[in-house]
C-alpha cells in the first residue's frame, strides 16, 4: 500500500493551531479510511493464500541476526541444527505474541462496535475490515503452531500485566488506547522488516511475514491518524502525565517482544533454558535490535507531545 505523507510527518501542517488543525487532520482521516477500506476489500484467506508446504523443516525461519542469542559465545557453541530448531521455535514464539496482541484487539474492537457503528460510521466500516484481517492472521498463526507442532509457549499470565491491563481498560477512544495499539503493531512490524530481507527463508515463513506486514501498515496508518485525532484533546499536561504509563507500557511490551521465556529454549531442545533466557536479557545484541526497532514508535508519540 502506498504510504502517503501524514499530518503529523509535514512541519507546516503540524504547526497549524486549533481548529485549522483538525479541520486537516479530520480531512486526512476521511481519504484515508476510504483508502484503507478500499485496499482491505481484496480480502484474501491466509489459510489459502499462504504455501504451507514449502514449510521447510530443514531449513531456519528467522535470519541469525533476529535470534535472540544471537552474538553470545553460547549461540556460536551451539550445532548447525540446534541453531536451525532455535530459529524455527522463535520465529513461532514470536508469531504467538502477535495471538495475544490480536485476542486483546478482537475482544476491545468487538465489544465497542455498536456504538462506533452509528457515532462514526466510516470508520466502523474500517475496524471491521481490520478485524477480519486480524482474525485472518491468529488463524495463520495457529495453523503455523500445529504445523510446527509446537505447544503454545507464553502463557497470557506470563505476558505483561500492565500492557494487558491497560489494552483492557483503556477508553476505546483515547489517544492512549491507540498509541498502545500502534506500539503493540509497530515493534513486530519492524522484525518483520528485517525477515523480509532475508530471501532464502522458506516460501511459508516469508509469506506469512509478508502477508501480516502488508495487512499491518493498513491498520499502523489507521492507529496513526487515530491517535494524532485524539492527542489534539489532550492539554500538554495530560500528554506530560500519560507519558510515565506509555513509557512503562512500552517497555514491558518490548521485554516480552525480545526476550523470549524458558519454554521457548526448552522446546529447541537445549539445555538449561533459564540460564539461556536470563542471558538473552543481557545480550547486547538484542538489546540494540530492540531498541532499533522501537524507535519509529518512539518517534510518532513524541510527535504526539508524549516524552516516551
Ligand atoms: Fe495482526
Ligand atoms: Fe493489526
Amino acid at each position: 500500500m502506498e504510504t502517503a505523507a501524514q499530518p503529523w510527518q509535514n512541519a507546516d501542517i503540524a504547526s497549524l493551531t486549533g481548529g485549522t488543525y483538525m479541520a486537516v487532520v479530520q480531512r486526512h482521516h476521511d481519504i484515508l479510511i476510504q483508502r484503507l477500506s478500499r485496499h482491505s476489500a481484496n480480502y484474501r484467506d491466509p489459510l489459502e493464500e499462504i504455501p504451507w508446504d514449502e514449510l521447510d523443516p530443514d531449513r531456519p525461519w528467522l535470519p541469525e541476526s533476529l535470534i535472540s542469542l544471537y552474538g553470545t559465545a553460547e549461540y556460536a557453541a551451539l550445532s548447525a541444527e540446534e541453531k536451525i530448531r532455535l530459529s524455527q521455535v522463535e520465529f513461532v514464539s514470536f508469531c504467538e505474541l502477535g495471538l495475544w496482541l490480536e485476542a486483546l484487539f478482537i475482544q476491545r474492537l468487538g465489544s465497542h462496535s455498536l456504538a462506533h457503528l452509528y457515532g462514526d460510521t466510516a470508520s466502523y466500516h474500517y475496524q471491521l475490515h481490520e478485524l477480519r484481517e486480524e482474525v485472518g492472521h491468529s488463524l495463520m498463526f495457529l495453523e503455523l503452531q500445529q504445523r510446527a507442532q509446537l505447544p503454545f509457549l507464553t502463557p497470557p499470565k506470563l505476558r505483561p500485566r500492565l500492557a494487558t491491563w491497560f489494552a483492557r481498560i483503556a477508553p476505546e477512544g483515547s489517544a492512549a488506547f491507540w498509541a498502545t495499539i500502534l506500539i503493540g503493531e509497530n515493534v513486530p512490524d519492524q522484525m518483520n522488516r528485517f525477515i523480509l530481507r532475508d530471501k532464502t527463508l522458506p516460501a511459508a515463513v516469508l509469506g506469512i511475514t509478508q502477508l501480516h506486514s502488508r495487512e499491518e501498515a493498513r491498520h499502523m496508518a489507521f492507529a496513526r491518524v487515530t491517535v494524532q485525532r485524539r492527542s489534539r484533546r489532550l492539554s500538554l499536561v495530560q500528554r506530560r502525565l500519560l507519558s510515565p504509563l506509555m513509557r512503562e507500557v512500552m517497555r514491558q511490551f518490548l521485554y516480552t517482544t525480545f526476550f523470549p521465556v524458558p519454554a521457548v529454549y526448552a522446546a529447541a531442545g537445549l539445555d538449561a533454558p533459564q540460564r539461556l533466557a536470563r542471558l538473552a536479557r543481557q545480550n547486547p545484541h538484542r538489546i540494540r535490535l530492540m531498541n532499533e526497532c522501537a524507535e519509529p514508535s518512539r518517534e510518532f508519540l513524541r510527535s504526539q507531545g508524549f516524552t516516551v
